[in-house]
């Protein structure tokens, strides 16, 4: 059995928690540490951000619960420290926990300067911890079935990609701290990374990016659209939350290859339609469960194996900071920037 203490009892520490007690019979939530002691005080799992989970009674009694993290850390009673804090708390209490002896698997983004992701590299390198980012579309079915398909060859090479992420604003964070650029990076490194990494993962490191931006009165970018220099493809990927709070939350793509078109649309059923060149379109048979399942069931995984089985390492989401912040480089200046 792993044990496993939550730091920050938000959307994404209720999210986590719901896959472990409920989802992963070889884990189990033993502590959790928040600023806010009501945070802590949780009666179901209710996240209130823009991806549900089961809403249900939950006993936490069992659970200890901790305000100040250092005495969380020293008491220990566990194996890995699942990081759900905001963003500019992710290096700092990352090295702690690693340099106290624990695994870490933290949210996205890793960090929000590649000073700091940079920290927490030397430190996994130093502890020879586990570590893992919670880049989640890297074990998403609909997004890495995708990427299986197109990665069999059978429909020839991509011509085109594009990537959306579209969203209300947040509003729903602690004390608004998401709305503040130098506490989350804005809507680029919060939200437009997820489709960042993917491209990375994907495609690989681009020659280039070429970035426009919305911008808000305070210099913050709400909304970013990029395009990136692939020498055989096509790739562009937009993302932001400026849409209306009716419209929500929507992620999608579409691959437009040699011998067929497929489309990934999360307001659509199905998810994954795929349109041969000259066949019927069919829909992708895709298994149960979202990317948050199988993150976190494969670092539980990792921990009771004591060794690396998924596709993130520290080093990847700092490849994924580095071509975002340039992104946002680009956006900033107007200008094309070489990577
Ligand atoms: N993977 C995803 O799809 C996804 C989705 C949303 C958020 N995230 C990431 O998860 C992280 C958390 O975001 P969220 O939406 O859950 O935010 P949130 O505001 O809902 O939760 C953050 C929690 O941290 C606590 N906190 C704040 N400052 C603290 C401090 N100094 N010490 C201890 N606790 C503190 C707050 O009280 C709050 O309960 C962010 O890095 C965000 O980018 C990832």
């Amino acid at each position: 059995m792993v044990k496993i203490a939550i730091a920050g009892m938000g959307f994404m520490g209720k999210m986590h928690l719901s896959v472990y007690s409920s989802k992963l019979p070889n884990a189990e939530v033993v502590a959790l540490f928040d600023v806010r002691k009501e945070a802590l005080d949780i009666r179901n799992l209710d996240t209130g951000g823009n991806i549900k989970t089961d809403a249900r009674p939950l006993n936490l009694s069992d659970i200890r619960k901790y305000t100040d993290f250092d005495t969380m850390l020293k008491e220990g009673g566990f194996d890995l420290v699942d990081i759900c804090l905001p963003t500019y708390l992710h290096a700092d209490i990352s090295v702690r926990a690693m340099e106290a002896g624990y695994h870490v698997f933290c949210e996205k983004p890793l960090a929000l300067t590649v000073e700091e992701g940079e920290r927490i590299v030397n430190a996994v390198n130093k502890t020879k911890r586990l570590f893992s980012v919670g880049h989640c579309l890297r074990y998403w079915p609909a997004y890495i079935n995708t990427k299986k398909l197109i990665d069999s060859g059978r429909f020839g090479k991509v011509r085109y990609a594009e990537f959306a992420r579209f969203s209300e604003a947040p509003v729903w964070t602690a004390g608004g701290w998401v709305m503040d650029g130098k506490k989350s990076g804005n809507a680029a490194l919060d939200l437009h990374i997820h489709d960042v990494d993917f491209i990375s993962f994907f495609f690989g490191r681009p020659e280039g990016v070429f970035s426009r931006g919305v911008f808000e009165k305070d210099g913050s970018i709400s909304h970013i659209a990029t395009s990136y220099s692939y020498e055989d493809k096509v790739v562009q990927s937009t993302g932001g939350w400026i849409c209306s709070d009716s419209f929500g939350f929507n992620m999608r793509a579409l691959f437009v290859l040699e011998l067929a078109t497929i489309e990934l649309d999360f307001s659509k059923k199905p998810v994954v339609t795929v349109y041969p060149q000259g066949g019927e379109r069919y829909p992708l048979e895709l298994p149960e469960g979202d990317g948050y399942y199988y993150e976190l069931k494969s670092f539980v995984d990792s921990v009771e194996k004591g060794e690396p089985l998924n596709p993130v390492s520290a080093e990847d989401a700092l490849e994924s900071l580095r071509l975002c912040l340039r992104e946002i480089e680009s956006a900033g200046s107007g200008r094309y920037v070489s990577i």
